[in-house]
């Protein structure tokens, strides 16, 4: 199998002085080039610990992280952040935000003039262009994460790593947001690990759904195949039986095999 990304055998312990709590056990997971994965798990499985494990802020207690054969220890651009809670700078503009990202980048390898086009190329891909001269003070919370994703997209990142990037927003705007990034996602091909609670979005986005189980040492539960063609609409998915089937396999998981530490009975 030709895995591009390659989450190999990954425990995590944290200690803090004598207490020791394992919060991850033996994950692995293999990723194709180009894959949309969701993750999906109870609050407090583990699921940002993995994903800040890929993106090189956290080193794995034991096993680590592949991409294209080679090891990931720290981070890097060709793995792109974006949290829940949008980090723009709140002193620089739209556009200064996502130019410093670029800068950062392609500084080397474009033209003054290049990086500007691409600046406005990916604000305009999610919709920005229009505001490139506010703060992030001055704009909606979902301008900020159009813009936090912009900023991820600029970077040409071989990954892009999302931890629930639609959770603070109201239905609407989340509904806009997830059609761009499905709409992104068809054009550039990029490979996506993305953390999400919302199992709809899970099934909407998804090529494969991995279901984690409760922690302490959570581990990888189940994958679910979302066998649904692309592009996807979400007005024919609602009625469409492979759709229902996904949803309650998910639904059926979390919350009849393995429902939340504080719920069960
Ligand atoms: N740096 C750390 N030191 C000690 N414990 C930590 C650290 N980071 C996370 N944890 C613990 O690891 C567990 C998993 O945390 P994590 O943030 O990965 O969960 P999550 O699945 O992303 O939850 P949520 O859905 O609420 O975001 C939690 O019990 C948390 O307290
Ligand atoms: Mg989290």
């Amino acid at each position: 199998m030709s895995d591009y990304l390659a989450i190999d055998h990954i425990d995590q312990v944290f200690q803090r002085g004598a207490a020791t709590s394992e919060v991850l056990r033996d994950v692995s997971l293999r990723i194709a080039k180009g894959e949309y994965i969701s993750i999906i798990g109870h609050s407090g499985c583990g699921k940002s610990t993995l994903l800040n494990i890929v993106a090189g802020l956290l080193r794995a207690t034991r096993g680590g992280v592949l991409l294209e054969g080679r090891e990931v220890n720290e981070p890097g651009p060709d793995r792109a952040v974006v949290f829940q809670n949008h980090s723009l700078l709140p002193w620089l503009t739209v556009y200064d935000n996502v130019k410093l990202a670029v800068d950062k980048v392609f500084r080397a390898t474009r033209s003054k003039s290049e990086r500007h086009d691409w600046v406005m190329h990916n604000l305009d891909l999610v919709q920005m262009a229009h505001a490139r001269d506010k703060r992030p003070g001055e704009i909606s919370g979902g301008m900020k994460q159009r813009v936090g994703i912009a900023r991820a997209l600029a970077m040409e990142p071989k990954v892009l790593l999302l931890d629930e990037p639609f959770g603070a927003l109201d239905a609407l705007t989340r509904a806009h947001l997830q059609d761009s990034v499905m709409e992104i996602h068809q054009k550039l091909g990029n490979t996506v690990l993305m953390i999400t609670h919302d199992v709809d979005e899970a099934v909407l986005l998804s090529d494969r759904i991995v279901m984690m189980t409760n922690g302490p040492a959570a581990t990888i539960g189940e994958i679910l195949e979302v066998p649904l063609d692309r592009p996807r609409r979400r007005l024919d998915l609602a009625a469409d039986p492979v759709y229902i089937r996904c949803r309650s396999a998910v639904l059926e998981f979390l919350y009849a095999r393995h429902r939340a530490p504080t719920l069960a009975a």
